[in-house]
């Protein structure tokens, strides 16, 4: 296909997420998000990304201690998690499968690529295959409806796609 393939997440076990404390490198990054935003609760999108990026999910653990750190209550942080679907609030499998399924990809085809991919790992939306490979979830436009149907894998976008192309692509991720 001539494009790299996604990397893959590493997942933190949630026994290592009960209680969260930020090392030195953390507090740098914070320090310098902290500094790019006017107000604390401003800055709430791009940590909890921050940490995502670094554990692979967000457990109830890392909630509290972004909370705590920006001096914001732990619902208000996990409202805002929970309204996001990028922000991932369960242990992933190592490839985040999210499948545009607004009306343009809709017309496309994506129904059969969501019907294929079920069949394929064993898994309804907000489920992870029993091997730990992949989590599949539904996603509204993702704003690439010129190239639908879109699959974004990790932070990958793949355009186009039909179901060949799509076997070929998991098939590839390990
Ligand atoms: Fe799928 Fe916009 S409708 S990317």
């Amino acid at each position: 296909m001539g494009q790299q393939l996604t990397a893959p997440i590493t997942v933190t076990p949630p026994e290592q997420l009960r209680e969260v404390r930020f090392d030195d490198v953390m507090e740098t990054s914070i320090s310098e998000i902290l500094d790019r935003y006017p107000t604390a609760q401003a800055a709430l999108l791009p940590l909890l990304w921050l940490c995502q990026e670094k554990w692979g999910w967000i457990s109830p653990g890392v909630t509290a201690a972004v909370a705590e750190r920006l001096g914001l209550s732990p619902a208000f942080v996990e409202g805002v998690t929970s309204f996001y679907t990028m922000f991932l609030r369960r242990p992933p499998g190592r490839y985040v499968l999210q499948v545009c399924t607004t009306l343009s990809c809709q017309l496309c085809g994506a129904g059969g690529l969501v019907e294929h991919l079920k069949a394929k790992l064993g898994i309804d939306f907000g489920e992870t295959s029993a091997d730990g490979r992949f989590t599949l979830v539904d996603v509204q436009c993702l704003g690439a409806c010129g190239e639908a149907p879109i699959l974004q894998i990790n932070n990958d976008y793949y355009t186009d796609l039909d179901v060949e192309r799509l076997d070929e692509l998991l098939d590839g991720l390990k």
